[in-house]
């Protein structure tokens, strides 16, 4: 099967190789630390293991013949060499990101995907300097990776269409979600709405309309129930008699309440502050993994779901 390397063995690395390996790719994993690799593949053999038990395995392979694909690379030319696709995961630091590619620029193929995992680099702010910057793309995954297939596939202006399609189709036959952006642009989408939803909750705490945790209810009993199956136009395609209708009923209070909202909130200062304790009252920074766990045990339980239903 083929190659793929994978470099940077944390949380996004890790959960890379558990995606590649379920559909029997080789993956290569690179660390910069070798006993990071070594934690790595003990942590990767004892979460597949884990998986297994519970009937949540990906792929059609058992956990053991997936691991048997798990392969340590010792040098990062080791991962790089033969490889169709490399994903690197190291740390969010754009210098960083710059070194390792300039790396994998002086002994990588002139067919390799190199991608980079960011959350938040413009892809020509990392492939700018590089001989193969027409193979470089970003391709931004949703954390837990496993269990949230989403990935925002963005190229910059010098990417090449066939690599854009290769990475697509790469993450695609493994179960993934991608998205592909036309071009690239700050925030990349998630994010983008990330942000917008973000400021109008801190807005509407910052006038006092309303809770912190009524907040959070709005999305969590409400908004969110119906955007874990379907996005906003369908939900308002669905809301009306199609769209045409939708526009024609609702475009200009849309547009009125739109300019009811303020500016764009800097988050610090008193505002902040209330929410911050308000939060730390619900959930204390010592209960903070449990909560991790509670939450990625729902989103395990609605990939479910959504898996079952479809
Ligand atoms: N954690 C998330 O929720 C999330 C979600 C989407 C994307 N990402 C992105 O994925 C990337 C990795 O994030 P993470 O959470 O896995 O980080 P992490 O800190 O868990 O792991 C980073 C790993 O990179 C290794 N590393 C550092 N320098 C290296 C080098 N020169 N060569 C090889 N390996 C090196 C470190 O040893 C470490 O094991 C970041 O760009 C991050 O923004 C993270
Ligand atoms: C290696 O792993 C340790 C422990 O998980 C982590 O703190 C560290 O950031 C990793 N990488 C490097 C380059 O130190
Ligand atoms: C690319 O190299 C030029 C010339 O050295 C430099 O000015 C520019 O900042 C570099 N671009 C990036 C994104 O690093």
């Amino acid at each position: 099967m083929s190659k793929i390397g994978i470099i940077g063995s944390g949380l996004i690395g890790r959960s890379w190789t558990m995606i590649f390996v379920s559909y029997g790719f080789d993956v290569h994993l690179y660390d910069v630390v070798p006993e990071n690799v070594t934690n790595a593949m003990k942590l990767i053999k004892e979460q597949l293991d884990e998986l297994e038990i519970q009937g949540l395995l990906r792929g059609q392979l058992n956990a053991a013949a997936q691991f048997g694909h798990v392969h340590r690379a010792k040098t990062l030319a080791d991962a790089v060499s033969d490889a169709i696709h490399i994903q690197e995961c190291v740390f969010e630091n754009l210098e960083l990101k710059k070194q390792v590619f300039s790396e994998i620029d002086a002994i990588c193929s002139n067919t390799v995907v190199l991608c980079s995992s960011t959350s938040c680099f413009l892809p020509s702010l990392i492939a700018e300097n590089l001989t193969h910057k027409s193979q470089f793309i970003v391709g931004h995954p949703v954390n837990p990776p496993y269990f949230v297939p989403l990935v925002e596939i963005v190229p910059s202006k010098w990417t090449d269409q066939d690599i854009l399609k290769r990475t697509d189709d790469l993450y695609r036959l493994v179960g993934q979600k991608p998205v592909v952006l036309k071009r690239e642009i700050e925030g990349f989408i998630v994010n983008r709405i990330q942000y917008a939803i973000l400021n109008e909750c801190y807005r509407l705490i910052e006038d006092d309309v309303i809770s912190v945790t009524d907040v959070d209810s709005v999305m969590s009993d409400g908004l969110g129930m119906r955007y874990a199956f379907m996005g906003p136009w369908e939900t308002a395609h669905l809301n009306a008699q199609g769209m045409e209708e939708y526009f024609a009923k609702y475009a200009q209070g849309i547009n009125d309440v739109s300019r009811t909202m303020g500016p764009v909130p800097m988050m610090s200062g008193d505002t902040a502050k209330l929410i911050a304790d308000q939060m730390n009252g619900i959930i204390p920074e010592s209960k903070l993994p449990e909560r991790r766990q509670w939450r990625d045990q729902r989103l395990i339980a609605l990939s479910q779901l959504k898996k079952k239903m479809n």
